[in-house]
């Protein structure tokens, strides 16, 4: 095969960790970002596109010989980016937008779950916010608010008391997440630790990738407000997740893909399983359209493949002949944040360090919210800002290492958690 030209939309350390994976492939041509961050900006160059606007994104890759197109992050996908992208007979590593909808509506994956019989959590989905607040009210106890549509990870309220129930219901119905939030979803309570897994798929062969487990609470001991995520290491342990729930979790991947395919959608891309790790068994708590981030940043360290050619066989269905294997290693990732995240944080803030500690055998730094200045500084510019992620033989060395790595690093207000992975120790 020859190389091929490569446009990757995002800016996040999940896609600075595709694009390290693309660029090692020995099929990669020249490669592209929309709109990039500081760290993909040093190993390819910018497209100057929307990544949110289909024809702008499909036009650009035709004018410029792109061979495939990836799409990161969930936004694009349901604006029906890779609709456009194939439309052009240019191969695209994400679902169409029909398919997208797994995470663009809560109340579409919970009635494909329904079909495909797989567990999650009982709900009740409302448009009116009246029968929504009495059924609340009747519950009378902990439950789960979610605004239907895409809210940037915010639309989820996990309410202890029928008041916190209330209030997210009022925050969802009074247009705190715009449009996505005029159909709520209501779901039972669950309680477990949580297991991440993604899966790659053409729509008919389903290849699941490591379990990770992400640190979603701002503060150790999660505690704090939720943030996209603070840490997260891979694979989860066995006595975490036991092999007969890894084979669950795996089973609900394959129906879920299998039961879209028979409603006649073509699930293309990655798909992304939550789960909670209850006493009968996982239970789904959402699908995502994508690569999870930050667990995109210890999966793929530890995969073995010539990522485009997986990409490129999940779009044009032949994924049952890739290859794809896995070393026994260990990853783990520690988010390097900005003072104030979630909340408010400044930016701006100079970086130094990062050289040392990509130096160090096992550990890569990859870039979140970061930018370069004209004299090719490294600035941060986003709530997270690098994920600092080790890879050894045993959990406790990448631990520690990735933890030696993050103190060769600093910037003013650098915040950061310091018991990821306890719990698998
Ligand atoms: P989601 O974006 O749907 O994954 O929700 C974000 C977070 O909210 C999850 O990672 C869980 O920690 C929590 N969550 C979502 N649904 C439930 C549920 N039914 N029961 C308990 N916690 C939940
Ligand atoms: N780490 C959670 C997510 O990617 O949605």
């Amino acid at each position: 095969m020859k190389t091929v030209d490569i446009l990757l939309l995002g800016a996040g350390g999940r896609e600075h960790a595709l694009l390290k994976k693309l660029a090692e492939s020995s099929h990669a041509g020249r490669l592209y970002v929309a709109p990039g961050n500081g760290g993909m900006l040093q190993l390819a160059e910018l497209a100057p596109v929307n990544q949110d606007d289909p024809k702008q994104v499909a036009e650009w890759a035709q004018d410029n010989n792109i061979g495939l197109v990836v799409v990161g992050p969930e936004a694009p996908l349901v604006e029906g980016v890779a609709d456009a992208v194939r439309a052009k007979g240019i191969p695209c590593f994400g679902p169409n937008a029909d398919a997208a909808r797994m995470e663009g509506s809560k109340e579409f994956a919970k009635q494909v779950m329904a079909r495909a019989n797989v567990p999650t959590a009982a709900y009740q989905s409302f448009t009116d916010k009246d029968e929504c607040v009495a059924y609340v009210t009747k519950l009378d106890g902990p439950c789960v608010i979610k605004a239907d549509g895409l809210a940037a990870g915010k639309g989820v309220i996990v309410a202890q008391t029928t008041q916190e129930a209330l209030d997210g219901v009022d925050l969802c119905f009074d247009g705190a997440f715009g449009d996505a939030g005029k159909t709520v979803v209501v779901e039972e309570m669950l309680e477990g630790p949580e297991c991440s897994l993604l899966a790659l798929t053409d729509g008919t062969t389903v290849v699941p990738l490591a379990t990770s487990q992400d640190h979603k609470r701002a503060y150790d001991g999660d505690k704090g407000p939720n943030t996209g995520g603070m840490g997260v290491y891979s694979p989860v342990p066995e006595h975490l997740v036991s092999t007969d729930a890894l084979d669950a979790m795996v089973d609900v991947m394959k129906r879920v893909v299998a039961q879209l395919k028979y409603d006649g959608i073509t699930y293309s891309g990655c798909l992304y399983g939550g789960f909670m790790l209850t006493k009968d068994g996982p239970k789904v708590l959402e699908f995502n359209a994508r690569f999870g981030d930050p667990e995109t940043q210890v999966v793929l360290p530890r995969m073995h493949a010539d990522l485009v050619d997986v990409f490129l066989a999940c779009d044009n269905g032949t994924l049952d002949s890739a290859s794809i294997t896995w070393g026994d290693d260990w990853a783990v990732s520690v988010v390097l944040a900005s003072a104030g995240y979630p909340g408010s944080y400044e930016s701006g803030k100079v970086i130094t360090g990062i050289g040392d500690a990509a130096r160090m055998d096992g550990i890569t730094v990859y870039h979140a919210g970061t930018k370069l200045d004209d004299a090719g500084n490294v600035l941060t510019a986003g709530g997270r800002v690098l994920d600092v992620t080790a890879v050894a033989p045993t959990f406790a060395q990448a631990r520690a290492k990735a933890y030696e790595a993050c103190e060769l690093i600093d910037f003013e207000g650098k915040q950061f958690r310091t018991d990821i992975g306890a719990r698998a120790l």
